[in-house]
């Protein structure tokens, strides 16, 4: 029989229900065992499961399967294989008897130097959005929740606990909280997990706009609202603001302090009372689930394994890969006896087994002779001896394969990276090695993005193989020999230098704040708008095969923004070999009102074909994939006109484009006010027609600069005249122009707003 909740909450004191809002331990919620309310255990995430054997303490986890981090299954664009996964972790909670995974992490890639990159999918809101929800489906199609994490812009480590993201509105809906809508929507998580980080001034624990006016009223999340572990300050604030559960516990004085501003009126008791039945409701939820069933530990390994594969990324392959015929081959790199598999921090794992790449490759290599030098030592040291000693071994080989991990000093969650390079003695081994062995092949385990701008040139191919999880050796090997085809695509771009990122003069700010000076142009969106060149571009990645795209086409030339339409394209495999190829469609508006990037991702397939095959491939766009933000009509709008469908195998890959042209079907309400310019005035529907009657009484270069609408369009000196009242407050050009009107400028300007707002004149 299903509890009544309703009830439960009436039969509860109010220092029960203060209780029931702050943790227990750090991993389990409140019970109240006179009314047959259970504790809710939850663990980390979000690429496997840490479950604390005592849920006192933050060390000691229980082995589970650690699957590639979020950068690798991103690079998979595969969202049903990202449901498989969230299906496998359920079902590792349900063996570890744990309620809930505090996972996924959805932020966006603002910089690459973001210490927790590794824990997070993409630069694209589009991409993670799509991620996030299938590993929440997945997950939770087993009876198990999730922790949609961290709510919202938490973008860096440097001061994480206090810095205040100051991000413009329109930024924040186009950039950092659509993957988040996407998944709340989607997926309906049963957690959201607030950020650390103040949100322009404001914590995420106390944010009422983002955690009740958006996530909670906007997008409608039935679950509750976490904190991060130690992330609420003022607890009655916090509550009053949204935040339901806080975590860890206990806090004794938390609750007495809720208790405390109830009795004295400043806190109402019903936004308690809203808090626990949210809780309540997904604590309950969650004892539905039986607990204890084991996991097949070797399925699961599998399936890390399949992940890691899919998510690997041939950056670079000038024919050496697949290898075929090598007899001898150097390995080299300690990576390739020691796995670089998880990032440092709350999402480290404790591992049912590792593969060990050297081992995985000598299976995979036949009769091939595989010799091992160690190339770097553990961490930062420098050491020349094990750079030539395996230059030495690399020369007389057929191959040499260089296992190359980014230290963990450079890379984990609780610190920003500094710099995008590999270390100095990884940098010298590539250089030596690929100088007396031009076969060379470099394979890479890192988070993010690494600078290669100064070795490049030398491997003949290059393998991001990321934080690859437990099974990620065996994944290599696969990918090496050919026994996988390489489908994976970058998530993000790789930049030629860190000079070149978008955040790069704004990150990490200091002082307590970091400006968003770059607003909607990060990742792709910056590299595009200013036509700058990259190492590796968004969505990138090379397969043993080739696909050719033909016959693109559209449902409607002509579309309404409310209807959407369908893209679709024919896709061949012109190679030898299977493989799977990732058909990627971006958006292009040719003209707007506010600057918008030059392309925007808005679908995606993934298709696998054999050799010779073709398929068509389909894609739907909605009226979001059109639209921006506006935040003067804090609203998402389109415009009339022309866009392209762009359709490609990468951000600079675009095989297709077609142009169609959208009608919008908003009315929208006037936004003039007395500061509006000529321009505004003339672009904004309402007021275009109040003005319709007066704009012969205008001289004619401004009349000619109103009827060419833009700046750009109009030419000569008489143009610039006009263009120079565009930028005016109207009631300035009303003076300027000297126009006759059968009013003062002022009194004519509130009739013309007045008819604008629609308001009686
Ligand atoms: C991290 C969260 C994590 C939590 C619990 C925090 O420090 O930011 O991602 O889920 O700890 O370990």
């Amino acid at each position: 029989m299903k509890p009544d909740i309703q009830s439960i909450l009436a039969g509860m004191t109010l220092e029960e229900k203060a209780a029931l809002c702050t943790g227990a331990s750090a991993w389990t919620t409140t019970p109240v065992e006179r009314l047959g309310v259970p504790e809710m255990f939850v663990a980390d995430g979000p690429h496997g499961v840490r479950r604390m054997a005592n849920p006192h303490h933050s060390k000691g986890s229980l082995p589970a399967t650690c699957f590639p981090t979020a950068s690798c299954m991103a690079s998979t664009w595969d969202v049903d294989l990202i449901y498989a996964l969230g299906q496998a972790l359920a079902e590792e909670c349900i063996a570890l008897k744990v309620d809930v995974v505090l996972g996924p992490g959805t932020n966006m890639k603002r910089s690459p130097l973001g210490g927790r990159n590794f824990e997070y999918y993409s630069e694209d809101p589009y991409l993670a959005g799509q991620m996030a929800a299938s590993f929440i489906t997945g997950v939770q199609s087993k009876g198990v929740g999730t922790s949609l994490k961290h709510f919202a812009a938490n973008n860096q480590e440097t001061q994480r606990m206090l810095i205040s993201a100051r991000v413009d509105e329109r930024t924040l809906r186009e950039i950092y909280l659509p993957a988040f809508e996407t998944a709340v929507k989607k997926a309906q998580p049963w957690t959201v997990m607030c950020a650390y980080n103040k949100i322009n001034g404001t914590y995420g624990s106390e944010n009422h706009r983002l955690l009740v006016d958006i996530l909670k009223n906007e997008w409608a999340f039935q679950g509750l609202v976490v904190s991060d572990w130690g992330a609420v300050h003022n607890r009655v604030t916090a509550l009053k603001s949204g935040l339901d559960l806080e975590m860890p516990g206990p806090r004794d004085r938390r609750v007495q302090a809720v208790v405390g501003a109830v009795h004295s009126g400043d806190l109402d008791e019903s936004i308690v009372d809203e808090a626990v039945r949210r809780i309540l409701r997904i604590v309950f939820m969650a004892a539905e689930t039986p607990k204890g069933a084991p996991f097949d530990a070797s399925a699961h390994h599998a399936l890390a394994r399949r992940v890691a594969a899919e998510g690997m990324v041939l950056l670079k392959n000038n024919g050496i890969l697949p290898l075929q015929s090598a007899k001898r081959i150097a390995v080299i790199g300690r990576a390739a006896q020691e796995a670089h598999f998880q990032g440092g921090g709350s999402s480290h794992i404790n591992p049912t087994q590792v593969d060990r790449p050297f081992e995985e490759l000598q299976k995979v290599a036949g009769d091939a002779e595989l010799s091992y030098a160690e190339g770097y030592p553990e961490g930062m040291a420098f050491d020349q001896s094990l750079i030539d000693a395996a230059a030495n071994m690399a020369r007389p080989a057929d191959v040499a394969l260089l296992y190359l991990a980014l230290p963990e000093a450079k890379e984990s969650e609780g610190y920003d990276r500094t710099d995008l390079d590999l270390t100095g003695q990884e940098v010298a081994l590539i250089k030596a090695v690929t100088s007396v062995q031009p076969e060379t092949v470099v394979i890479l385990n890192n988070g993010a993005p690494v600078a290669m701008a100064d070795w490049i040139d030398g491997p003949a191919a290059v393998l991001e193989a990321w934080m690859m999880g437990q099974a990620g050796g065996g994944a290599i090997a696969d990918v090496l020999y050919g026994r996988v085809n390489p489908s994976g695509k970058l998530a993000e771009t790789f930049p030629i230098r860190l000079a070149d990122t978008p955040a790069y003069i704004n990150f990490p700010g200091g002082a307590g704040e970091v400006l968003y000076g770059e607003g909607i142009f990060i990742g792709y969106r910056y590299y595009d708008a200013r036509a700058m060149p990259v190492q590796f571009p968004f969505g990138h990645g090379l397969s043993y095969t080739t696909f050719a795209y033909t016959n693109p086409r559209v449902s409607a030339t002509s579309f309404r923004d409310v209807d959407g339409l369908t893209v679709a394209v024919d896709v061949t495999n012109t190679g030898k070999v299977a493989g799977k190829e990732v058909v990627q469609v971006y958006v292009h508006d040719h003209k707007s009102r506010l600057a918008r990037p030059p392309q925007e991702l808005k679908g995606f397939a993934k298709v696998e074909l054999e050799a010779g095959q073709t398929r068509t491939v389909a894609v739907s766009l909605d009226f979001r994939a059109f639209a921006y933000f506006h935040p003067g009509y804090r609203q998402w709008i389109t415009e009339d006109g022309e866009f392209d469908i762009r359709i490609g195998a990468s951000a600079s890959d675009i095989r297709c484009t077609l142009t169609v042209t959208l009608q919008c079907t908003l009315d929208l309400p006037s936004i003039l006010n007395r500061d509006s310019t000529l321009r505004d005035w003339v672009e904004d529907p309402r007021g275009r027609r109040a003005m319709e009657p007066f704009l012969h009484l205008f001289t004619a270069p401004t009349q000619a600069a109103i009827a060419a609408h833009s700046a750009a369009a109009a030419k000569g000196d008489t143009a610039m005249m006009g263009n120079f009242m565009l930028e005016l407050p109207l009631r300035e050009v009303l003076y300027f122009e000297g126009v006759k009107l059968p009013v003062s400028p002022e009194d004519m300007l509130e009739r013309l707003l007045a008819q604008a707002h629609g308001r009686p004149t």
